[in-house]
């Protein structure tokens, strides 16, 4: 206990993730085993915040100095209007991950709070580090590298369209879409050869082979649900890799069965991770030891048996 009160005082500094819902958020814990690593006296919590409610809790950190936040569903394209500056990620993304509060120097330049900024006048940046977690999660975890690849991305919401889009940018050369909406798949299709005509965007699945299969869809998150592609068009054998954005189950009935097809498989607990190292390195600008919220992550959504 004395360590707990010691462990706290008026220098203490915050950042936090918002959502709604968020209870089942796995990043305090990641984020807090970093800050604790670094040694920094800073606390990372959790609010559940409506979306009508969204800007007065923005002010609200910033008025009590808080270093920087997360955002998550359903407040990451809201926030594009609610903060000051936009970095470029947010603006390529059209989507707010991660805040980062910023004080007026003499100079007039702007230096975040977790970097030695103080001052009067504080700012939000806007930045997003999803799009980036996502390629990184794929060359680190599965061993894909986009550039020249071919692949299939099920699902095309919003998790689906970004990862399409940086998978293009990366210089993909091929990505067959599916979506059970297929309006949604042919937007994002026609976004790909409007801006990164390089990569062929086709809708549908392919008859040959690719390098990787990546769902970007909601199912497998919860049991009974139906397999997110159509395998009596499609089979596992016609992919080395397949990547599951879901990360709780750890292995969802895509994956076991990608695992039986001898692919190598790989959930979303990288990607995860690697868009809180890169939040927690914009706010600090220190290094994210990432091997210790690796851990601190795999223990937070381990089953509770
Ligand atoms: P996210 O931000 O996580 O991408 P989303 O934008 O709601 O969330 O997207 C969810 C994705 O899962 C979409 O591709 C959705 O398909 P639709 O665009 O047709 O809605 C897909 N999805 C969700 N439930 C599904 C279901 N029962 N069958 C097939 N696809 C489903």
């Amino acid at each position: 206990m004395s360590d707990f009160i010691q462990s706290l005082s008026a220098t203490t500094r915050f950042c936090a993730v918002l959502g709604y819902p968020i209870r089942h958020s796995a990043s305090p814990p990641m984020h807090n085993a970093a800050l604790q690593t670094l040694g920094l006296d800073c606390r990372y919590l959790a609010f559940e915040v409506r979306p009508e409610q969204l800007r007065t809790a923005l002010e609200g950190a910033k008025t009590m100095g808080f270093i920087g936040l997360n955002l998550t569903v359903p407040h990451k394209v809201l926030a594009l209007n609610m903060v000051d500056a936009l970095d470029a990620s947010a603006r390529q993304w059209g989507a707010v991950n991660t805040v980062r509060f910023e004080a007026k120097s003499a100079t007039g330049e702007w230096i975040p709070l977790g970097q030695g900024g103080a001052g009067e006048e504080i700012r939000m940046q806007g930045f997003n580090t999803d799009a980036e977690a996502i390629v990184r999660a794929l060359r680190e975890d599965l061993k894909v590298e986009p550039r020249g690849a071919t692949g299939v991305v099920l699902g095309a919401g919003g998790a689906g369209r970004t990862a399409a889009l940086k998978l293009a940018a990366e210089g993909a050369a091929c990505l067959y879409l599916v979506n059970r909406t297929e309006a949604k798949a042919r937007a994002v299709a026609e976004e790909i050869q409007r801006d990164y005509p390089k990569t062929q965007a086709i809708l549908g699945y392919p008859a040959g082979s690719v390098d990787f299969l990546l769902n970007a869809t909601s199912l497998g998150l919860k049991p009974g649900d139906a397999l997110p592609w159509d395998e009596s068009v499609f089979r596992l054998s016609q992919t080395p890799a397949v990547y599951d954005m879901i990360y709780r189950p750890a292995v969802t009935p895509l994956l076991q069965q990608a695992q039986k097809a001898d692919c190598r498989t790989a959930n979303g607990l990288g990607m995860l991770l690697y868009q809180g190292a890169r939040a927690l390195e914009i706010w600090t600008g220190q290094p994210a030891p990432i091997e210790v919220m690796r851990a601190a992550l795999l223990k937070a959504v381990a089953p509770t048996v």
